[in-house]
């Protein structure tokens, strides 16, 4: 049975209620569809721990939906939002009535069955499968769709099962009455993250310009190709400046624990550290060490032989922050300089600062959980960027055009 969904109205000042833009003509009801406050509504789908509701509302929009199955990640995202807008359920029993008038939908479905590490399963696995459930909710909204959506996975998605996982993906978009873009964004760009993450953006109406497909570090050259390759997918390319907004530094991100809190490593463990380390691994810490100042490296540990050897990244990024199922994803900070080295684990406060949410409450879970809902998080002014210069005005029928097809949609 359909839920009533209470609003938030009076956090968005939003005037317009479902009944009046349901009759509204279509067009009319995308270009006006938003609240008096000119925020345009999204719901959010796989809704986590709510990185991307911050970064809707970093970029003027108002979210009025929110869907997770996790019981914890809600607990956690109530701490922070407004969350009585939140549906927590397996997306898999959602039905579109459900879902509110919205401009735009954001989906970061669960990346489990495509990333690198997983079996890679892709669109057919149990997790990535909800990928289907978010466009059938979309199908079941008819001519309520969204005018914009937002969706976010790791860039392997690209390459899952020989590029027929995002193929298909594309192609029941288009089914249901979307035009597509890919793009690239990594988070280094805003924050000392490295997190490459693939994102399709998709409108109801095409956009003004066909695009331009030039490769570009946004637009690497495999969507090019893709393209090419499948003239008959509805795909079209906004141009968009590439985001060098100067990025914060690993020294802005890190705590600064004093030297003898308990958080740093023993000596016995920090000499298992470096006995780890390879020849290249070792001058990288020396260099370090001798430096006149303090400064921040983070290191990740992999598997070589069966022996766990650490690994110091060069770049003075964090590695791509994951859920730390196991314990192995786990990245330690290297405090050096001065003559001296220091270790210790990454915190969970590191992992809020290195996703954009630096002041985040906690709300008493558990350092393993919170590391678990960032892991999974997506970077918030990454997020952001993407949705302010793209989703966004699309949304609000800026960057499209009117088209005979986008009408006949029923
Ligand atoms: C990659 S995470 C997205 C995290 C989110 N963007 C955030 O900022 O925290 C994928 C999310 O999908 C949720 N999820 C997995 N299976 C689901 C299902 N069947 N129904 C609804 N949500 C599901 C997970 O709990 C997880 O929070």
């Amino acid at each position: 049975m359909a839920m009533l969904l209470k609003l938030p109205f009076e956090n968005c000042n939003n005037d317009l209620s479902r009944s009046n833009l349901k009759s509204s003509p279509k067009k009319i009801q995308r270009r006006s569809g938003r609240t008096a406050s000119g925020s345009p509504r999204a719901a959010e789908f796989f809704a986590g721990i709510g990185m991307v509701r911050r970064a809707l509302e970093d970029a003027g929009c108002c979210v009025v939906f929110a869907n997770d199955i996790d019981p914890v990640k809600h607990k956690l995202y109530a701490a922070n939002f407004e969350a009585e807008h939140f549906v927590l359920k397996d997306i898999r029993l959602l039905k579109g009535s459900e879902i509110p008038d919205v401009e735009i939908a954001t989906a970061s479905f669960p990346c489990t069955d495509l990333s690198l590490a997983g079996k890679r399963r892709g669109l057919k696995g149990k997790q990535s499968s909800t990928y289907w459930e978010f466009t059938r909710v979309l199908e079941e909204m008819g001519r309520r769709r969204p005018a914009a959506i937002l969706i976010e996975n790791v860039p392997s998605f690209a390459t899952s099962h020989s590029g027929e996982d995002i193929y298909q993906a594309i192609a029941e978009l288009n089914r249901i009455g979307y035009w597509c873009d890919l793009l690239v964004v990594d988070a280094r760009y805003f924050l000392p993250q490295s997190r490459p993450r693939l994102f399709i953006v998709a409108s109801t109406e095409p956009l003004e310009a066909p695009g331009d497909w030039t490769p570009s570090i946004l637009r690497p050259e495999w969507i090019k190709g893709f393209v090419a390759e499948h003239p008959e997918l509805k795909m079209n390319a906004h141009p968009l400046e590439i985001p060098f907004s100067g990025s914060r530094t690993l020294a802005e991100v890190v705590e600064k624990p004093a030297p003898d809190a308990p958080t740093w490593w023993s000596e016995s463990r920090v000499a298992r550290f470096v006995e780890s380390l390879s020849p290249l691994q070792a001058k990288r810490l020396q260099a370090l060490k001798y430096c006149p100042t303090l400064a921040w490296a983070t290191a990740y540990r992999r598997t070589r032989g069966g022996q766990a050897v650490w690994e110091i990244r060069p770049d003075a990024l964090s590695g791509c922050l994951r859920t730390a199922r196991g314990g192995s994803s786990k990245q330690a900070i290297v405090e050096a300089g001065n003559n001296t080295v220091r270790i210790r684990w990454m915190t969970g406060r590191e992992y809020a600062r290195l996703q954009g949410a630096p002041d985040y409450d906690f709300a008493g879970a558990s350092e393993n959980q919170v590391m678990f809902g960032f892991g999974d998080a997506v970077c918030v002014p990454a997020v952001s960027w993407v949705i302010r210069n793209y989703v966004r005005p699309l949304a609000e029928g800026k960057l499209t055009e009117v088209h005979d097809e986008t009408l006949s949609y029923a």
